[in-house]
């Protein structure tokens, strides 16, 4: 490859590095090893610093304040959506701030459910959902009398999609699924299930919580109705997220909670509500969360989603290439198309126990059934040890993730 080309598309990982400082602590006097990323990214110095520059020069209630340090909060606020809205090219309107992907789906359950579900309508979800992307319709089915029906996984951890076509009827009104998944790392081919999806006319939902920081989402290009994320998982703080949704689904929804800021008028005779966002907004809103929000994703436009998809690819792949080394080692998910986790089994051993001896070395991995029961019970496993890469991993910290699963396994022999 041209060297100019190359060198274009390669991350800088000690530059990137710098800006992360929890890298440097050590954990059980080892360096950290943070390979746990799809449960929540560490935060760059630039988000850190948003933070810090949010309470100490603007803090304010943000919307209905005349003065300057409300007005100026609020125009963060709202400079942060758009910020946002641009990210996957949505517009303002069609931009919730919510607590987290959790929040926004049961959002949607919620409201999608009071609107257009009936007595014996079916919702869809697949065997690969996180519990936060099944809880929801399983709730809101039994409120409203719907039946939930599931899209098998195979072997190799992708989605039986003829299948799908056959659950598809015109009783379906809603499908949800996950972009990526969390615990296989499969990467679904969204665009087409959705097509699909439209062509039957069901509404869908993409739990975007592990792609957004792995891939550029366009939700227009992707055609989805609702589309939801955690700025945890995206270099953003926690108690943040995203719900995407078009407005013709929005301008119908009831509000989902009533308070302050969501209403136009409000009298004991009858209580006319805002349009949307601020319908869904109600109360006082992580106000700090949004605006370091977009900091968080003005920082990944800096870096290039493309370079850190690029760099995670090939981490990722040198991990799977790495663990297939070890004898006894059983990877969980073979998808072909496979993004930023990487699950896996060492014998007999329980996961737990090889996720303990790994914290011992200073390398953080999660292990369990990554709120996947369903899953797990797929595979008839008990868990995974789950390997999540981020843009400031390094493949010499995959060479210590693969040291540490040697020494669990002779330890645990
Ligand atoms: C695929 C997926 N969906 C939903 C969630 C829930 O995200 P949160 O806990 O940030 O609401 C997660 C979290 O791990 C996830 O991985």
């Amino acid at each position: 490859m041209n060297e100019v080309l190359q060198e274009k598309k390669i991350i800088d990982v000690e530059q990137i590095r710098s800006q992360f400082p929890i890298l440097n602590r050590k954990v059980n006097g080892q360096p950290l090893v943070y390979l746990d990323n799809a449960a929540t990214t560490q935060k760059p110095q630039a988000v850190l610093d948003a933070i810090q520059k949010y309470y100490s020069e603007i803090n304010a209630n943000i919307h209905r304040g005349v003065h300057t340090l409300s007005q100026e909060a609020t125009d963060a606020y709202e400079y942060s959506r758009k910020t946002i809205a641009d990210f996957i090219n949505a517009k303002s309107s069609e931009i919730i701030f919510t607590r987290g992907t959790t929040e926004s789906i049961n959002l949607v359950a919620s409201c999608f459910g009071k609107k257009f579900v009936n007595a014996g309508d079916e919702i869809l979800v697949t065997e690969m959902e996180h519990h936060s992307n099944i809880v929801p319709w399983q709730l809101m089915c039994e409120e409203r009398k719907a039946v939930l029906k599931v899209i098998p996984v195979t072997d190799s951890g992708e989605l039986m999609l003829d299948e799908l076509t056959k659950l598809l009827s015109s009783k379906t009104k809603l499908l949800a699924l996950t972009h990526v998944s969390n615990t296989l790392g499969t990467v679904n081919d969204v665009k087409e299930i959705i097509s699909l999806a439209h062509k039957n006319g069901t509404a869908i939902l993409i739990d975007g919580a592990q792609a957004i920081a792995h891939t550029q989402v366009d939700v227009q290009e992707l055609d989805c109705d609702f589309y939801c994320f955690s700025g945890h998982k995206m270099y953003g703080p926690t108690g943040i997220g995203i719900l995407f949704g078009k407005e013709k689904f929005l301008n119908e929804f009831p509000p989902y909670q009533g308070g302050g800021g969501m209403i136009k008028e409000v009298s004991f005779a009858k209580t006319t509500y805002a349009d949307s966002p601020m319908k869904f907004e109600a109360g006082t809103p992580n106000i700090e969360g949004g605006i370091v929000l977009g900091e968080a994703v003005k920082w990944m436009k800096n870096v290039g989603v493309k370079n850190i998809a690029e760099h995670e690819h090939e981490l990722l792949h040198y991990a799977i290439a790495q663990l297939k080394t070890i004898d006894g080692v059983r990877i969980i998910g073979e998808a072909k198309n496979h993004a930023s986790a990487v699950s896996f089994l060492v014998g007999t051993n329980h996961p737990y126990d090889t996720g303990v001896i790994l914290d011992k070395l200073g390398i953080a991995v999660r292990t369990g059934h990554h709120c996947n029961q369903p899953l797990m019970k797929r595979f008839n496993i008990p868990g995974t040890v789950r390997a999540s890469f981020a843009v400031y991993n390094a493949n010499e910290e995959v060479d210590k993730l693969i040291e540490g699963v040697k020494r669990a396994k002779k330890m645990l022999s």
